[in-house]
């Protein structure tokens, strides 16, 4: 037994999870009583789905840096902490010990500081994957101002939203990413947001791609310059466990993205607890996540979770496929990885090379598997299973969302079943219900309804940054008293979980969450578009493509204006949100009332043609014969 709160057995799992519920203050002040806290709570939890209202861990004390940080440097302070592989591989890879990147973290606090960042102050961090993003991150816990992490694959006009939302005056970022064969000028996207952001005072530049770069007086500085000037010694700010950690950007069904809220002390509680039992880490493994820190899944499983459990964390820059298809096999032959934690499109994606990238490479070290974003299909799980984990890994198929902060349903690797497709069963804490559409609870097995929590556990989300109705109305007004996640599950015989997909008008591409009414929005920003209405089709790599429906007015010129319409996108959204096909037409099918008939759209896109149910409601039905005709 290597964490006190590690789970050991299937009938351990049992024992606790009855405790979980039986008993909940009881059982997560036990869990808690193994973090480092400057004073300890009053009272384990307050809550209510109403509001909502939840608090856990009342009149505590900590800071979240001294717990991933400080209180291994005894024992642990040789022990790396990050292991770094660049994006290419004939560069240095770079490990940073515990003491390290103590140090760093101490110091670039006091960067922070010096250009007069203060508790609860929100920093934008815009970063490629580089060491430097977790110091930032943690620099900023370890102050109390509030991180904002933005994936590096966001726009100008994403950031600029985003920047305005959370009134970040300050903006931590790199001269550009190497990311494949790209170099992404992230500087000049900045620069180009905040054209709009004139309430923006600082902007600390980390150079890394020696992209040339225009550094404005006044308000730009190097990271380098200012790390000469701060000393190493930076105590951590006493932090309530309910004052505000993070805020990450998430996309939902309304156009504009909100700010998920986590606070410190249950999400660092939830983020350790889950990785420990999830992918049932021991001291000394190597834990490779792929995911981009810009994402909470980086967020969870890159920084926090490893970084509380004193655990060695890889940080990638890279991308599977550069510079070929075996990169992820030679990162874990070289680094000797343990856990490899990724996305079943990344899975896929690899699947279509062949087994010819894996020859040569040894990944005896390997002892569990993880995936993560999307379900997986089962072919994409038997090559995961045969070929990466040689049949003696176990997988973990871990669901979860950006706010929940960490896996709430999942096998625990080695101690609980496994069941391909399946999520399984849910971790200790974590109460799920199924509900039909009339906001029945369904009970007993082999059902499957939309997917909700009934009970907080410590890692939920409590609110959406400058907007707690919406915070409301999103998650905890569509069933009373419960947590909406906007999945769809079944709950098979023996009372296994299995995650079906959205049932909101959220897409799932490539493991990201994007929003139908964001790229419609964006789509429609072009001069020429009168109109559009975005719906998701099966795609082979990405689980999810997007497919358009445009009423085009002007002059249209087939491919170039579909180039168009996607240069538009990727200016508005990001590359991310591209859409994969646009179909022309000359109106939508909708309702007498106007409102567009997304299923028949889903249908179509989805080759499902003869499925499309009763259209004779529709304002003109004849434009779903045109639409049929037009499918790509
Ligand atoms: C989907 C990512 C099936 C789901 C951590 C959820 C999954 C959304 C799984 C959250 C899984 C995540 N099986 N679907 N194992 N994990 N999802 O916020 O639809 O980026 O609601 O968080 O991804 O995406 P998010």
């Amino acid at each position: 037994m290597n964490y006190p709160y590690q789970i050991n057995s299937f009938d351990q799992y049992q024992s606790d999870y009855k405790r979980s519920v039986a008993d909940p203050e009881g059982f997560w002040a036990g869990i808690a009583e193994n973090f480092s806290w400057r004073r300890k709570w009053d009272k384990v939890l307050e809550w209510n789905f109403k509001d909502p209202r939840v608090e856990w861990f009342m009149g505590g004390k900590l800071n979240i840096t001294e717990n991933c940080l400080d209180r291994h440097l005894e024992k642990k302070g040789d022990v790396p902490a990050i292991i770094w592989e660049p994006n290419n591989p004939e560069e240095k890879s770079r490990t940073l010990t515990y003491s390290e990147l103590h140090k760093e973290v101490c110091r670039f606090a006091n960067v922070l500081k010096n250009n007069g960042v203060v508790k609860g102050d929100r920093v934008c961090i815009y970063m490629g994957m580089v060491p430097e993003l977790s110091v930032a991150l943690l620099a900023c816990a370890r102050i109390g101002a509030i991180h904002s992490v933005i994936f590096g694959g966001f726009s100008a006009q994403s950031i600029a939203d985003r920047l305005q939302d959370a009134r970040a005056e300050y903006i931590i970022t790199c001269d550009g990413a190497f990311r494949g064969a790209k170099d992404i000028p992230l500087k000049a996207i900045i620069d180009d947001a905040l054209v709009t952001c004139s309430f923006v005072k600082r902007v600390i530049v980390f150079e890394r791609t020696k992209t040339p770069v225009s550094m404005i007086k006044g308000r730009d500085v190097w990271w380098l310059d200012e790390m000469k000037n701060a000393g190493d010694d930076c105590p951590a700010e006493e932090m309530d466990a309910e004052d505000l950690l993070f805020i990450l950007y998430t996309s939902g069904s309304t156009g504009k993205p909100k700010g998920v809220v986590h606070t410190c002390a249950g999400y660092m509680i939830w983020a350790a607890y889950t990785f420990v039992n999830v992918f049932q880490y021991q001291p000394g493994d190597v834990h490779f996540c792929t995911a981009d820190i810009g994402w909470i899944t980086g967020h969870s499983y890159i920084v926090y979770g490893p970084l509380a459990a004193g655990a060695t964390t890889m940080i990638f820059e890279g991308i599977p496929t550069y510079p070929d298809a075996g990169r992820f096999w030679e990162i874990v032959d070289k680094h000797n990885v343990n856990i490899l934690y990724t996305a079943p499109t990344a899975i896929r994606s690899l699947m279509s090379y062949g087994t010819a990238p894996l020859e040569n490479k040894n990944l005896s070290s390997l002892k569990t598997l993880g995936t993560v974003g999307e379900p997986i299909n089962e072919e994409a799980w038997h090559w995961y299973d045969q070929h990466i984990g040689k049949g003696k890994c176990p997988i973990v198929d871990t669901w979860w969302q950006t706010e929940t902060g960490g896996v709430l349903i999942s096998n625990l690797a080695g101690v609980t079943p496994a069941k391909p497709g399946y999520a399984t069963l849910p971790l200790p804490g974590v109460q799920p219900v199924l509900l039909d559409e009339k906001g029945q609870i369904i009970e007993g097995n082999d059902v499957s309804g939309n997917l909700c929590i009934r009970f907080p556990w410590p890692g939920i989300l409590r609110t959406t940054y400058g907007d707690h109705e919406r915070c409301r109305t999103t998650y905890f007004t569509a069933y009373e008293n419960l947590y909406f996640t906007g999945d769809g599950c079944l709950r098979d015989a023996d009372g296994f979980y299995r995650i079906t997909g959205r049932v909101d008008d959220v897409l799932n591409v490539s493991g990201h969450r994007i929003g139908t009414a964001e790229v419609e929005n964006a789509i429609n920003m072009h001069s020429g578009v009168i109109e559009s209405a975005v719906v998701g089709f099966p795609h082979e790599i990405k689980g999810q493509g997007i497919y358009a429906y445009v009423i085009f007015t002007g002059n249209l010129e087939g491919d170039l204006t579909r180039k168009d319409i996607a240069q538009t996108v990727t200016r508005i959204i990001g590359p991310i949100a591209k859409p994969d096909k646009i179909q022309f037409v000359t109106g939508l099918p909708k309702t007498r009332s106007g409102k567009i008939m997304r299923r028949i759209l889903r249908k179509i896109a989805e080759g499902e043609m003869s499925q499309l149910g009763d259209t004779s409601t529709l304002l003109d039905p004849a434009v779903v014969e045109e639409i049929k005709k037009g499918k790509l």
